[in-house]
């Protein structure tokens, strides 16, 4: 590796923004989604090449699940981690279709095998299917037992939902509800996210860039122009603000990569957040939780 390219790393690894897990474990607030990584042959190469990049850059949080091409993104990542396993905080999910105790013991193998390593970091159940929620954690409590996750965690939980979960036995230990969050999804703020930070649990924010839909929003892209940012800087830069909540937003292009990774010096002062409430208001009343 060149010099130069590790003098501009450090300076970036130095503002990684850290959030504590519930076990007192430190994760970095940005990470790397990688839905639809692993699809095309075309552009795996580019995609490797940008997740290893972001791990240079402290981004060290991947997140993919079982779902995701149906392995592919797995073993995508398996490929771009080689070598590099411990610098990396795993995520992976479980189906709700594979989440009966026995059936997330085998998805957890499955995935171990594709991402080619003996631990996952942590273990989601991807949203809430037939499944008792109770029968799910026992299978990922015995998980950790043995080693092979780390930390476990939902995605998708409204909040009655994760209220059940966290009152079952050994349930309050979940580490994270990952859902969707960004600028034009702020319903969260109503209720679920001040119960999970009156629970110290992090929120992990998907679709940030809301699918790149964000990066379009003409009224964004003035804000962004105005103020010296790319669109997509300003949306990542927003969520960087929120109180324990992790940032994983999906990129396969090393350029996109570095322009995300500059959302990381990107501030924001009161005047300009007032100004991202007018365009993105936060919500008056309670809403379901919506997911992508
Ligand atoms: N738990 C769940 O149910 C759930 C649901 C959805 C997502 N997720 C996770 O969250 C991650 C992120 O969400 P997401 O992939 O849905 O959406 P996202 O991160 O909001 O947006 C990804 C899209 O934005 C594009 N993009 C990224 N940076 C850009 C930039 N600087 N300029 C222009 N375009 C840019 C990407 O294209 P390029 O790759 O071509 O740059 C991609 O099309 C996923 O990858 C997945 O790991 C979880």
């Amino acid at each position: 590796m060149p010099h130069s390219h590790l003098a501009l790393a450090r300076p970036t690894l130095a503002c990684m923004k850290t959030i504590a897990l519930p076990s007192g474990e430190k994760v970095p607030a940005l990470g790397q989604g990688t839905w639809n990584m692993g699809d095309r042959t075309a552009t795996r190469a580019e995609e490797i090449a940008a997740l290893r990049m972001g791990l240079d850059h402290g981004l060290a949080l991947v997140d993919t699940a079982e779902m995701y091409g149906d392995g592919r993104s797995e073993k995508l990542v398996g490929e771009a981690i080689s070598g590099r396993r411990d610098e990396v905080f795993l995520v992976s999910k479980v189906l709700p279709s594979n989440a009966s105790r026995r059936g997330t013991l085998e998805a957890c193998e499955n995935s171990l095998r594709r991402l080619a390593t003996d631990r996952i970091d942590l273990y989601l159940l991807h949203w809430r299917g037939n499944v008792p929620l109770a029968e799910t954690l026992e299978a990922l409590l015995a998980l950790r037992s043995s080693g092979k996750i780390r930390h476990f965690g939902v995605s998708n939980l409204d909040l009655a939902d994760i209220k059940e979960f966290t009152s079952l036995p050994g349930g309050e230990e979940v580490a994270t509800n990952q859902v969707l969050y960004n600028l034009s999804r702020r319903g969260i703020e109503w209720d679920l996210l001040p119960w999970l930070r009156a629970k110290r649990i992090p929120a992990m924010a998907y679709s940030p860039l809301e699918q790149a839909r964000l990066v379009e929003h003409p009224g964004l892209r003035d804000f962004a122009e105005n103020n010296g940012m790319t669109a997509s800087q300003a949306a990542l830069a927003w969520l960087l603000v929120q109180d324990g909540v992790i940032v994983i937003p999906k990129t396969g292009n090393r350029k996109r990569l570095s322009e995300n990774v500059a959302a990381l010096r990107t501030t924001l002062d009161e005047s300009q957040l007032k100004a991202l409430d007018a365009l993105f208001p936060p919500p008056k009343r309670a809403k379901p939780l919506e997911m992508l």
